[in-house]
Formats: structure tokens, sequence, C-alpha cells
């Protein structure tokens, strides 16, 4: 009974951190990130998992990337600037910068 428990909690737990990642991949795709941007790769900007390398153990990184997207960005990868993404609501971008951190 106890290991029942346990089993359905993680089972629950890996499911509702998936969703998170692939909302914050989808929202991504939708805002027109990955125009840019890819997972793996560096495009126009660096790819994700540069960035999440980048500010791997910081924990002001959160605010600043999603503050970096909605106001957009320049010199810190490189001479290309980010544009400012003012539409994108702030529980999105979160979302968003969560998905990438976890890369
Ligand atoms: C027109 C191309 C373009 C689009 C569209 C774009 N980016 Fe970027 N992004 C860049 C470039 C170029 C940089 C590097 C800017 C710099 O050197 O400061 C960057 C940097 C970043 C960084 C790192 C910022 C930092 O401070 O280190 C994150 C995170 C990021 N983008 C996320 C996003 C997200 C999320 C979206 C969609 C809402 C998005 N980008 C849309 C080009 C783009």
């Amino acid at each position: 009974m106890k290991h029942t428990t346990a089993w359905l909690a993680a089972a629950l737990l890996a499911l509702s951190a998936n969703a998170a990642f692939a909302d914050g991949k989808e929202l991504a795709q939708k805002n027109g990130c990955m125009s840019c941007h890819q997972e793996g790769r560096k495009v126009v900007g660096p790819s994700y998992k540069d960035v999440a390398k980048k500010y791997k153990g910081d924990a002001k990184a959160e605010d600043h990337l999603v503050e970096s997207v909605k106001k957009g960005s320049k010199g810190v990868w490189g001479n290309v600037p980010m544009p400012p993404h003012p539409n994108l609501s702030e529980a999105d971008a979160k979302t968003i910068i969560k998905w990438i951190l976890s890369l």
C-alpha cells in the first residue's frame, strides 16, 4: 500500500513536470522564439542549451531572462540584438524561461 502511494506520487510529479516543459516549448513556438533560437544549435540567437549552461546555478537567472526576453537584449552573446517582446505576458515568459533552464 505504502509503495503504491509513493509510486503514484512520483508518477504524478513526473507527469506535471513534463506538462510544464511541453507548455514552455509550445509557447516558444507560438511566440516566434524558434525562428531565432533552437534547442541545441545556435541560429540567430544562442541555443537554449547554451543559455541553460551559462545560467546554471544562478538563482537570479529566471528573473533576469524574463526581463531580457520582454525588454530585448544585446551584447551578452554577441553583436546581434534580440528585439523586445512587449506583448508576451509575464506568466508565459516565465513558463518559457523555466523550460529553457531545464534543458
Ligand atoms: C529576431 C531574433 C530573435 C527572436 C525572435 C527571439 N530571440 Fe532571443 N535572442 C536573440 C539574440 C540575437 C540573442 C542574444 C542577445 C545578446 O547577445 O544579448 C537572444 C538572447 C536570448 C536569451 C538570453 C538572454 C540573456 O540575457 O542571456 C534568451 C533566454 C532568449 N533569447 C529567449 C527568447 C525567447 C523566449 C523568445 C521568444 C519570446 C526569443 N528569445 C525571441 C534573438 C532572438
